[in-house]
């Protein structure tokens, strides 16, 4: 009823062409839906059965066909240096990304945290650079926390003030042991998350920029322009692995 409502409006607004249009997108993002709701019982069936505990159980969980839906957006073997140098001493206890997507990071990052983790992960819906997530995703990212963790979904914009207090309000004092940014690509947009999110931050604690190594100008990607800046002024490792699909990419840690 609803749909039918709005596409007589559209039709008396916008005219038959436009209602076409919105329709076969409507369809196609249902159909994506229902596509991806079929392949979450995998991925929940896995982590209740063998939950990944370790660096290298959790990477050959994400790459295997049971994370289909949840594969993180970075190359394996980027991820796995940072996972080795963010969980491969203490457990991290208060952990924040900006970029949820498809969940892939947050999932790792959940399972190798300390039990008792704080984790927070921020999205803005329909956002660029991967677009957010559905509602329907909330509880199977809910999911990825051990009994003993909290984990804070907010899908909201990182570059907001309120995003910012509301953040500031979960950890109560407390300060980030790990923050990776991974939202925003652009060079404003990474710049603002920095300097919003750095200082939350405890001294030596990590904070990594994802995809570091290259410029896509097409698509408004300038990670790599910013990071040269972060790194002429910063002490700083940088992890680049050779993709052959995507070429040079790469992830890049400061300290707080
Ligand atoms: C590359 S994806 C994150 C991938 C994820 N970390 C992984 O590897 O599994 C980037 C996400 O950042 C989100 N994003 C873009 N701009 C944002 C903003 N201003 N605030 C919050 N999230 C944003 C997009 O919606 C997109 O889903």
């Amino acid at each position: 009823m609803r749909l039918l409502r709005r596409a007589a409006e559209v039709l008396v607004q916008q005219g038959p062409r436009m209602v076409i249009i919105k329709a076969a997108w409507t369809a196609r993002n249902h159909y994506l839906a229902l596509k991806e709701k079929r392949l979450a019982p995998a991925v929940r069936r896995r982590l209740h059965n063998d939950p990944p505990r370790t660096i290298d159980a959790v990477l050959e969980f994400l790459w295997s066909p049971d994370a289909d839906l949840i594969r993180p957006e970075q190359v394996r073997g980027e991820l796995e240096a940072l996972l080795r140098l963010v969980f491969g001493g203490d457990a991290p206890r208060t952990i924040m990304e900006i970029g949820t997507h498809n969940g892939g990071t947050l999932c790792a990052f959940a399972a190798l945290a300390a039990d008792d983790a704080t984790i927070i992960s921020l999205d803005l819906p329909g956002g660029a650079f991967g677009g957010g997530y559905m509602p329907w995703k909330i509880p199977l990212y809910q999911s990825f926390a051990k009994p003993g963790q909290t984990m804070h979904l907010i899908r909201d914009d990182s570059h907001s003030p309120l995003t910012l207090e509301r953040i500031r309000g979960i950890l109560a004092g407390r300060q980030l042991d790990f923050l990776l940014i991974d939202g925003d690509h652009t060079y404003d947009g990474v710049k603002l998350d920095h300097e919003m999110y750095a200082p939350l931050v405890r001294p030596g604690g990590v904070i990594a920029f994802h995809d570091i190594a290259r410029d896509l100008p097409q698509i408004g990607n300038a990670v790599g322009r910013y990071w040269q800046t972060v790194k002429a002024a910063t002490p700083h490792q940088e992890f680049r692995v050779k993709d052959p699909v995507l070429g040079d990419v790469g992830i890049g840690v400061i300290r707080g």
